[in-house]
């Protein structure tokens, strides 16, 4: 019932924190979180349906009283503070970026699924990326990242591949570094077997810069 990817989410918050988890879903991350690490939580959603759903699972767990559902398009419509842990999961770059233009906390917890290396480029104007877990569940590969309000110098190969991760070297931080390059490698294949453009073949080199810093990193 609580996948890798949730265990994982909620190893970031600490215990007997005030946790407001936008865009909730099912709110197995609360159930998990209110379980296990005693922390209370809000659970919002823009979608009533998932509201609907949310609703089951509380009352499956007798957490009814505990975790209050809201619907709200990010956080327009949900009261916290700015201590409290924002959790913002399981969505694009696009919308969390746009839910996190408003917000004001000081801790948030991210899992984008879409752009990662944007991500990271626009987020690091107001945060510090403090924390970063990849995880693989069901075949996929999730960065999970812990923000606090702040300002650092990165570069391209902390907006690439992380500022946390690029450090590690085993298990699966290897595998993803792997990954990574496989990726980006197929890109650059593609590229060289397309008609020429300058705007390619700058790509080309971009890519090629790319490959070559996850090398220098996986070693
Ligand atoms: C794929 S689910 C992820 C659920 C959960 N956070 C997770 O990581 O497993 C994305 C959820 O975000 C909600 N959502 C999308 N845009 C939203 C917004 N602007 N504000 C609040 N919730 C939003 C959707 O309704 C959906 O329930």
């Amino acid at each position: 019932m609580f996948s890798k990817r949730l265990i994982e989410l909620a190893s970031l918050i600490p215990t007997h924190s005030t946790v407001v988890d936008v865009g909730c879903d099912h709110a197995l991350l609360d159930i998990y979180l209110t379980i296990n690490r005693h922390c209370k939580c809000t659970a919002s959603d823009i979608s009533e349906n998932c509201l609907e759903k949310a609703k089951l699972n509380l009352k499956k767990f007798k957490l009814e009283k505990e975790i209050p559902l809201v619907l709200s398009d990010g956080l327009n419509n949900v009261e916290y503070n700015n201590s409290d842990y924002i959790v913002i999961a399981g969505m694009g770059t696009e919308t969390i970026l746009k839910i996190l233009e408003k917000c004001t906390a000081d801790n948030i917890i991210v899992q984008t699924n879409t752009d990662i290396f944007d991500f990271r480029e626009t987020i690091t104007d107001n945060f510090i990326i403090e924390n970063e877990k990849v995880v693989y569940d069901k075949k996929v590969f999730y960065v999970l990242m812990k923000l606090k309000r702040g300002k650092k110098k990165y570069n391209y190969s902390d907006y690439l591949i992380g500022p946390v991760i690029k450090k590690q070297k085993t298990g699966v931080y290897k595998k993803y570094k792997e990954y990574l390059f496989d990726k980006y490698s197929e890109i650059y294949n593609n590229l060289k077997n397309t008609s020429f453009s300058i705007e390619k073949m700058n790509k080309r080199l971009e890519i090629k810069a790319y490959l070559n810093m996850i090398k220098r990193y996986s070693k």
